[in-house]
């Protein structure tokens, strides 16, 4: 069983990108939280993090058969329509995560195209948000 844990554009510097915004974490951090979180399942981590909206797409298309996503699609957030009718058509459950509490932010940051599809959206708890989505995926999915 495998659980798609999905970065989009900016995150893979995690750990040096504007630490006082999104703290000190690095994305190999949060995949080992994450792996953590949903090892007693038995579940694997799948991350894949991108810079351009059509990988992540393929992504998204690539984990039909696993048991849901974890995504945190960065500035995709504010414009990614593709992203998006990907995620629509993605049969499992997703959750929304974002590390900053981006209300508290600029006004661009506060409407996330795909925040209306997603089964939750966890915003402005750092990395923590990675693990309590995975806990939620937990609850969300039943054991076989
Ligand atoms: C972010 C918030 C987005 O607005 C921003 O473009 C990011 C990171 C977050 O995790 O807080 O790249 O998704």
């Amino acid at each position: 069983s495998e659980l798609l844990l999905l970065n989009g554009p900016n995150l893979g510097i995690l750990g040096r990108r504007e630490p006082e915004i999104y703290g000190t974490d690095t994305l190999d951090d949060i995949v080992a939280a994450v792996g953590a979180e949903v090892a007693e399942r038995g579940w694997k981590v799948v991350s894949v993090q991108r810079e351009s909206e059509g990988q992540l797409i393929e992504a998204v298309h690539d984990a039909y058969e696993g048991v849901g996503a974890i995504v945190n699609p960065g500035a995709l957030m504010i414009a990614g329509w593709g992203l998006r009718d990907a995620l629509a058509a993605y049969p499992r459950p997703w959750i929304e995560v974002h590390l900053s509490n981006v209300w508290a932010r600029e006004t661009f940051r506060h409407e996330s195209v795909l925040a209306p599809i997603a089964s939750g959206v966890i915003v402005g708890l750092g990395s923590l948000g990675y693990r309590l989505a995975a806990q939620a995926l937990l609850a969300k999915v039943p054991r076989p």
